[in-house]
């Protein structure tokens, strides 16, 4: 890395204005001159090559944020990485998220050679159904429409006649036509799906399988009137992967980019955030005047992407970091996503 002193300088400010902000650290680090100025010579390298071999960064909200802001072109939710995938024209994609979502980029830009830092970022929920598993269910219930969320195989997408995020999953499966719906793989989601259908007078069965986010299950009705009890004014924000009674206790739900513009546009004193804390450390940088109480929890697979891991496949991918997907399930399975889009689009 034979940067110069002084781009080293420069970029260690660079870095130290969105960082010093970060007060939610998983591993407790403080960002200060020195602990930007040790990564600066890695983000310089990283935004080289990245113009040298036409690369992209995509990164999900809930990695670590000097990955966020030292490297990644586009942040957000699985379902704006999805758009800026789909539209991307790089020659490579480099998804700082979890597998499945590395694998839907390569699902909706197949020309792209698509990385993903470590093979290892799996999902709870991903990993919870196969596809013979979403047939069975068919087998079962040969008049349901399938949705998949977007936490699936490539495989479970081919089996699916649509798929959508946290972001969109009320608003798409309240217009399907169908009144069974299959809805794999988050149990808990369908939970919440079946409360936000009947509030809006939609009636419909939903069967649903087993999954579970390992993150979003974890918390509590207690950790919300505990924090509510301490922190007079609190606002209590969930994703739809938290159990029902805890989304009932909150003041909103939504997708990481919906609750991000819930939580810039609010005035509330404080907030608890019911979600893996790297969202907390981009409101942090993002929103530095609010209040956040704590009590988020880690997603062990998202905090496997490191600069290093990134800069390594940059440099020369692995093959177990390179995505491949056989060409006939790719087609299937885009179809499902393609179809969220045009019903996202149209509500
Ligand atoms: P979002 O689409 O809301 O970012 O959620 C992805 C995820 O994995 C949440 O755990
Ligand atoms: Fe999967 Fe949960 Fe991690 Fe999101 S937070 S990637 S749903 S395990």
């Amino acid at each position: 890395m034979g940067n110069s002193a002084q781009a080293i300088d420069l970029e260690s400010e660079r870095l130290l204005r969105a960082l010093m902000h970060v007060d939610c650290d998983p591993r407790g680090r403080k960002w200060n001159f020195d602990s930007c100025r040790e990564i600066a010579p890695m983000t310089l390298e990283i935004n080289r090559l990245k113009k040298e071999k036409d690369a992209v960064i995509l990164t999900h909200s809930y990695v670590e944020p000097e990955i966020i802001y030292g490297v990644g072109d586009f942040k957000g939710d699985s379902y704006y990485l999805s758009l800026m995938a789909r539209d991307s024209r790089a020659k490579i994609i480099i998804f700082a998220g979890v597998v499945f979502m590395a694998e839907t980029a390569k699902i909706l830009s197949p020309d792209a050679t698509v990385i993903v830092p470590d093979r290892n970022s799996g999902c709870s929920l991903a990993d919870s159904i196969t596809g013979e598993g979403v047939r069975r269910l068919k087998a079962v219930h040969p008049d349901a429409t399938v949705v998949c969320y977007i936490n699936s195989t490539a495989e479970v997408k081919a089996e699916s006649d649509v798929c959508v995020t946290s972001g969109n999953v009320y608003d798409i499966v309240a217009g399907l036509p169908a009144r069974r719906i299959i809805f794999v793989p988050d149990r808990l989601m369908a939970e919440n799906l079946r409360v936000e259908l009947r509030r809006l007078g939609v009636d419909k069965e939903v069967i649903s399988s087993d999954g579970t986010c390992m993150v979003h299950e974890e918390f509590t009705t207690g950790q919300v009137l505990a924090a509510r009890s301490q922190f007079p004014g609190l606002k209590v924000v969930a994703h739809p992967e938290c159990p029902p009674d805890v989304a009932a206790a909150a003041d909103f739900v939504g997708s990481t980019g919906a609750m991000m513009k819930y939580v810039k546009a609010s005035s509330a004193p404080y907030f608890l955030m019911l979600t893996e804390c790297g969202l907390v450390g981009r409101l942090e940088v993002e929103s530095p005047e609010k209040r956040f109480i704590g009590g988020c929890r880690l997603c062990p697979y998202m905090k496997l992407n490191t600069l290093k891991g990134i800069l390594s496949a940059l440099e020369a991918p692995r093959e177990d970091q390179i995505v491949t997907i056989d060409e006939d399930l790719r087609r299937r399975a885009s179809l499902s996503i393609e179809r969220m889009f045009r019903l996202a689009a149209s509500n």
